[in-house]
């Protein structure tokens, strides 16, 4: 190991390379020969880190087992990589991804319980967010909660998330990790289409042809420096760039929340113990030092807060790595404009609509008992969310045929009928009444053939909702 790798490592290299170490290899090259001789192809063995270094354990651990006359266990978490990776495990709990099954927990019984079955929650959702993993009573694991490497898994330590969700097991590479294909296995389809995203832009095209140029194997991987001929996902999200450190944190250099019903700008506040949250940037900015509640209930002390132009000016220093500041800033004045439009034209109406479809009653409840709520599930999950990523990184395909194109469509020729079905006589006041301002004039522009908002849009065949 060289004297610069060794300096990012926080143990002391007298602590690993564990004596029982030896036995492991030997039998698992017979055991399952696979992995053995993938930890042998690693950087963990040219440093001398074995198995026993990772999978040791102490009988107090809930997961622990007795194995061949060792104590270990077989998740290796988060928190057991961080004894030596130390600054990679404190950004990646302060991240999102961290959170990814915390943010589920609620939505799981709409989607995976009523909507299709429980069955579907271990092989899908808990495959990307990650779940909550069991133990049974002789520290084998709960075949419904394991195995996955999702992104937010809740480990049997309390750790959260899972390393070999981008590293992949036993090799841990970081080259591997720098390639989009870490990402798209979770970040690809309706919700988060970043895998088709990326292959429709310039950048995905020049990666495609160019990949011998992106020097993968580096020791060091700086934007600008080390490769120019195409930016991959890590290097926007996490990639080190000019004077710009390299993160674990994925969700820090993002000014926007993309995937809500209403896109907000966000404040990122940081806790003095480390722990992040974000907040929308209407909220009051918190001052230092005081304490907020957070997403598990219990208080935490500001240390500082990043408003969106900060976490802006941090992408935008990527881009700079390989663009003119004009470029950089006009594109993004693009990209915003588009989520502006869909905030304004088409978000904060069908929000508004819904809000009171519920609050007369004309809508129970109960998630997804309705069309409409499919219908505006979709407006903003899948088309709206397909726009917005696409103006966020250069597919025009997603900006307007896959994302507004669709949203427009939807929202005209679905959603609002579905809506003033649901609100019967109500229509004015719950409707039209959402739907004032310059975005929709031209309905109401008699010259178009429409005089009257609503009366002449053609209702689709699967529009019409019986009114209550
Ligand atoms: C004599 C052979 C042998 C030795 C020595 C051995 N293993 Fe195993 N190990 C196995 C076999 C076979 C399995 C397959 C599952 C089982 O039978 O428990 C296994 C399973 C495992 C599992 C997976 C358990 C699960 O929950 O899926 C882990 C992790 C593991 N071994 C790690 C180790 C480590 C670390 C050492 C060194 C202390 C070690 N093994 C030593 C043979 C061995
Ligand atoms: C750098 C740390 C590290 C080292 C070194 C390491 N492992 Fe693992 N191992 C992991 C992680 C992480 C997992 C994934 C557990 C999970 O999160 O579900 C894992 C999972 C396993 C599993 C269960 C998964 C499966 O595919 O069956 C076995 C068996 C296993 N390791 C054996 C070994 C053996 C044998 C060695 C040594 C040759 C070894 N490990 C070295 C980190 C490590
Ligand atoms: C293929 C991987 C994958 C599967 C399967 C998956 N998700 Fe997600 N989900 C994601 C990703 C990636 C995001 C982040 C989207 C973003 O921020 O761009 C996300 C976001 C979310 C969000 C936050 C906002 C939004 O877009 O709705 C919720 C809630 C959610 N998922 C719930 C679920 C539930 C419940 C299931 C199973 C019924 C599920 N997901 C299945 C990958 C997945
Ligand atoms: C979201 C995907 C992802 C997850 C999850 C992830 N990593 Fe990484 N990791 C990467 C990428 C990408 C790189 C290469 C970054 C670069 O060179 O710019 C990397 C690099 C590393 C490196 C090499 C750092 C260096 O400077 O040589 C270490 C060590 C590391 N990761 C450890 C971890 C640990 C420990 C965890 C869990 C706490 C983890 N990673 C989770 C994607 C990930
Ligand atoms: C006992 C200490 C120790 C533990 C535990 C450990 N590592 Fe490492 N890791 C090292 C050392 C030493 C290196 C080699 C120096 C370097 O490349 O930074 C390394 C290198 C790496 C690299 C860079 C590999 C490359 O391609 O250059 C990654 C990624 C990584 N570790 C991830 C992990 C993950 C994920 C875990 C937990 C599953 C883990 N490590 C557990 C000590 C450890
Ligand atoms: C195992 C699945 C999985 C993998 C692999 C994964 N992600 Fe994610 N990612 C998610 C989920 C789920 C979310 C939503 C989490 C949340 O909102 O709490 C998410 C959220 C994000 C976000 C949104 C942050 C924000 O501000 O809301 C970004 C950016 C991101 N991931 C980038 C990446 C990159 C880059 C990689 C590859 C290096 C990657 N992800 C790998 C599942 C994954
Ligand atoms: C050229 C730089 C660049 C590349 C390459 C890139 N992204 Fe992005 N990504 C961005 C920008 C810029 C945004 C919007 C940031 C904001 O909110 O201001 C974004 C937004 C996102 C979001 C939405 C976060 C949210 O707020 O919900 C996710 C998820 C994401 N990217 C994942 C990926 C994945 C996965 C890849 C690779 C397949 C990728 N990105 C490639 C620059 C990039
Ligand atoms: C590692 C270098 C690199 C980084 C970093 C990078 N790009 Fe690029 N980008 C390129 C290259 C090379 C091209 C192709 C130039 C050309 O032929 O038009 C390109 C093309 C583009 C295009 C298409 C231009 C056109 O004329 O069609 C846009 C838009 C773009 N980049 C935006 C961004 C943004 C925004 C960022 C930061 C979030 C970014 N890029 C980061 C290298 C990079």
């Amino acid at each position: 190991m060289s004297p610069a790798d060794a300096a990012k490592v926080a143990l002391d290299p007298g602590q690993w390379g564990h004596p029982a170490g030896e036995a492991c290899v030997s039998c698992h090259l017979k055991a399952s020969s696979g992995l053995a001789a993938q930890w042998q192809a690693s950087a963990h063995q040219r440093a001398g880190v074995n198995c026993m270094d990772c999978h040791q354990a102490t009988a107090a651990d809930a997961d622990a087992r007795e194995h061949e006359g060792q104590v270990i266990a077989t998740i290796v978490s988060p928190k057991d990589c961080g004894r030596c990776h130390t600054q990679e495990f404190v950004e990646q709990q302060g991240s999102v991804h961290a959170e990814a099954y915390a943010i589920i927990k609620d939505r799981v019984p709409a989607l995976a319980q009523n909507l299709t079955g429980a069955a579907v929650q271990a092989a899908g959702c808990d495959q990307c967010h990650g779940s909550l993993v069991k133990v049974r009573g002789d520290g084998s694991l709960d075949p419904a909660t394991w195995p996955n490497s999702g992104i937010g898994r809740v480990n049997p330590d309390g750790s959260k998330g899972s390393c070999s969700a981008c590293h992949g097991r036993h090799l841990f590479s970081k080259a591997q990790a720098r390639e989009p294909e870490a990402c798209v296995r979770c970040h690809a389809g309706p919700d988060s289409p970043d895998k088709e995203i990326f292959e429709a832009s310039k950048h995905g095209m020049l990666y495609a042809s160019q990949r011998d140029r992106m020097n993968l194997d580096a020791a060091q991987w700086v934007a600008g420096r080390d490769y120019t001929a195409a930016p991959t996902c890590v290097t926007c999200h996490m990639g080190a760039a000019g004077k710009l450190p390299a993160t674990h944190d994925v969700g820090l250099r993002n000014a926007w929340s993309l995937n809500s019903p209403v896109s907000q700008r966000q404040l990122l506040v940081v806790l003095e113990d480390g722990g992040k949250l974000e907040l929308p940037a209407s909220a009051p900015v918190p001052k230092r030092g005081a304490e907020i509640t957070k997403a598990d209930g219990t208080l935490g002390k500001v240390k500082s807060v990043g408003t969106p132009e900060r976490r802006r000016q941090a992408m935008s220093m990527v881009c700079q790595e390989c663009h003119g500041k004009p470029f950089t800033d006009a594109f993004m004045k693009q990209f915003d404009a588009v989520v502006d439009l869909f905030n304004g034209k088409f978000a904060e109406p069908a929000r508004a609509i819904m809000a009171g479809l519920y609050a007369q009653g004309r809508l129970t409840p109960l998630p997804f008992d309705e069309p409409i709520e499919f219908t505006y599930w979709e407006l903003w999950h899948d088309e709206g969310a397909r726009a917005r990523h696409g103006a966020a990184m250069a597919s025009p395909n997603h900006t307007w045929w896959e994302g507004m194109y669709l949203v427009g469509r939807n929202f005209y020729s679905r959603f609002l009928p579905q809506a003033r079905a649901a609100a019967g006589d109500r229509s004015a006041a719950l409707v039209d009444a959402q739907l004032t301002g310059d975005h929709h004039q031209w309905l109401t522009d008699p010259a178009a053939g429409n005089p009257i908002l609503g009366i002449d849009i053609p209702l689709g065949t699967d529009a019409v909702e019986a009114p209550r």
